[in-house]
């Protein structure tokens, strides 16, 4: 047992003797010395923890116990302190405090006094630009003199300083041979450097509201790719991307909080049964509309008072092999990429994967950060500039984009103007710092919003693919199709009772009974495990809305009389029906 001597200094009206604490009281009886407790504890430091909502003071204790013995350093958080409840697990039981709460407080009384040589530090449980004494600082991990820790499979964020003109002419080529189609790696390159821009976005009030979704069949390495790219704030690998859809909603969402200002990735959205996209479908929905509108959820601590709003603060790439089923606003939420087999060229995604592993994405994101601090936000003038420059680029790039009409839902130009700024602030550090030309920047910023707009008009069919009153035409064509749903000839025999018919077709019309029709509709999504969260009300509002239906004019259907019986059914247009049913030829006659 080690005899070390205790560091502290006994001061009035505390002493210590032999390693135990005693205190004087005064009292008209005149002064009495009493035992408090048989160890003399004593703070080494006080850590302040900024989680970037709140921050938290802990202190690290140490001390020594009456049998000379050092007691190790142990973490106590602030609201802690005064209860002792610590004492037993972290000291053990030979570190006893004499009997009442009035020695509890003296106790917590003497140890606060020793605060004053204590190291004061302060921990970040944070990433992203964070304005320390006027002075902005991006943390990272392991980049600079700031403390930033991360826990679990965030651990492996992490910044590398020292950077060389190598390290850009390196990253460069990343852009200029990418280890895939350029349509993939170019917007993922511009998504990389847009993310540190986000805090500025913010105060623009143009902040991301999108994720970048990398689809493709398995072993298309949608995951390497993504690590590939993640590689600018950390030191991953396709199998240790920092979170999975095996993670909870919520642990995703307060890991979106906690990485402010870096991309992660949220890796393979892959159901393997009908109960499990359902659940999948719902943690996608919630993380999409998370990022699609950067709100946190709205908690309330046990005291009835709110907690702080936590909304997603950097960016992220998600994988699946399937697209989830997040509905219309849900797509517009987020950019997909689709990687297909032999998308990746192997010798250089090895190259650029050593390279990685070597460092120096991260270095080259850690001199662009640096740039962007000496260039941009080196002072409140600069910043407020920054943030007006940033604002002015996004309204630009946006409407340039609705200037070529391409008919899409609003969030996308919005997607497609940040993601320019990523490309643009790319090229120009590049530029910047002599690894390309000016003349290659402008070419290089044109060919990208030609790409953008390429991809963009997919999306935007992949969007009016999903449209409630499309998804309704579609599955009553299969439906159709299947002879589930048979349409009648006009004139042609069979039942027309009500309860067995489904409708009538001439060369103009389908007029579908609705009560008959709606229910199949609903059971043909839900056997196939596609959702189709829709009221029969709602479906018709969308199907007059979107020119489908033809209404009454005093109702959305409209009476028909067939045969003997009088009923209401609902007017589509058949050119249009056959078209969003990819239908050239008219539906067979059935009956
Ligand atoms: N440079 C490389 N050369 C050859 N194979 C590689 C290279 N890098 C990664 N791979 C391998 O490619 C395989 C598929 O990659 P990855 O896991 O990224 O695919 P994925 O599209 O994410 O598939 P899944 O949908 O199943 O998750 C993995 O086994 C991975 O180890
Ligand atoms: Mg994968």
């Amino acid at each position: 047992m080690s005899k070390e001597k205790n560091s502290n200094q006994d001061s009035y009206p505390y002493e210590i003797r032999d390693n135990y604490l005693f205190v004087t009281t005064v009292s008209k009886r005149g002064s009495i010395t009493t035992k408090v407790c048989n160890f003399v504890p004593r703070i080494v430091s006080e850590k302040t923890v900024d989680d970037g909502a709140v921050t938290e003071k802990t202190l690290v204790l140490s001390g020594i116990h009456a049998d000379g013995s050092t007691l190790p350093p142990v973490e106590v958080n602030g609201a802690d302190l005064s209860n002792f409840n610590w004492l037993l697990d972290k000291w053990g039981a030979k570190c006893i405090i004499e009997v009442g709460q009035r020695c509890k407080d003296q106790l917590r009384y003497y140890i606060q006094t020793t605060s004053e040589n204590a190291e004061q530090l302060t921990e970040y449980h944070v990433t992203g630009w964070k304005k320390i004494d006027g002075e902005w600082h991006f943390l990272l991990p392991g980049d600079g003199s700031l403390h930033v820790t991360l826990k679990g499979k965030l651990r492996y964020y992490c910044g590398e300083r020292n950077w060389s003109k190598t390290d850009l002419h390196t990253t460069k080529l990343l852009y200029t041979m990418p280890p895939a189609r350029k349509e993939i790696i170019h917007p993922l390159l511009a998504f990389a450097f847009l993310t540190p821009l986000n805090e500025f976005l913010r105060q623009a009030g143009c902040m991301p509201k999108f994720t970048l979704f990398l689809t493709g069949r398995t072993g298309t390495r949608k995951s390497t790719i993504a690590a590939l790219i993640l590689s600018f704030f950390g030191a991953f690998t396709s199998t240790d991307l920092p979170m999975s859809f095996q993670d909870t909603a919520n642990s995703i969402t307060a890991n979106a909080f906690t990485l402010k200002d870096v991309l992660t990735c949220i890796d393979d959205f892959y159901p393997s049964d009908n109960a499990e996209m359902k659940k999948l479908n719902t943690t996608a929905q919630k993380i999409m509309r998370a990022y699609g509108d950067r709100t946190g959820r709205g908690r309330m601590r046990a005291d009835c008072t709110l907690m702080e709003n936590r909304p997603p603060q950097g960016n992220a790439i998600i994988t699946g092999e399937l697209r989830p089923d997040v509905g219309e606003s849900g797509i517009a939420r987020y950019f997909p990429l689709e990687l297909k087999d032999g998308d990746v060229n192997l010798a250089y995604l090895t190259e650029y994967q050593e390279e990685a592993a070597q460092g120096v994405y991260r270095r080259t994101m850690f001199a662009y950060t640096e740039w962007l601090k000496r260039r941009f936000i080196c002072d409140d003038d600069h910043e407020e500039k920054f943030v007006k420059r940033l604002r002015e680029l996004y309204d630009s790039y946006r409407s340039d984009f609705l200037s070529h009409g391409v008919k899409c839902h609003g969030r996308l130009p919005e997607i497609v103007a940040c993601l320019m700024i990523g490309m643009r602030f790319f090229l120009y550090f590049l530029k910047e710092n002599g690894v390309i030309f000016q003349d290659e920047k402008d070419e290089e910023i044109k060919n990208f919003s030609e790409l953008l707009l390429r991809v963009a008009a997919r999306q935007a069919v992949d969007i009016e693919y999903e449209k409630p009153a499309n998804i309704f035409v579609r599955k009553l064509y299969a439906l159709m199709e299947s002879g589930d749903v048979v349409l009648k000839r006009k004139g042609s025999h069979g039942d027309y009772t009500p309860s067995f018919f489904s409708g009538i077709v001439n060369s103009d019309y389908l007029m579908i009974h609705l009560d008959s029709v709606f229910p199949l509709i609903k059971k043909l999504c839900s056997d196939s495990g596609e959702a189709f969260p829709y009221t029969k009300n709602s479906i018709m509002k969308a199907l007059v809305e979107e020119g489908i239906a033809e209404p009454g004019r005093q109702s959305t259907t409209r009476v028909t009389k067939i045969q003997n019986f009088s009923m209401r059914l609902l007017y589509l247009r058949k050119d249009k029906t056959d078209a969003i049913a990819e239908v050239n030829d008219d539906v067979e006659e059935v009956a």
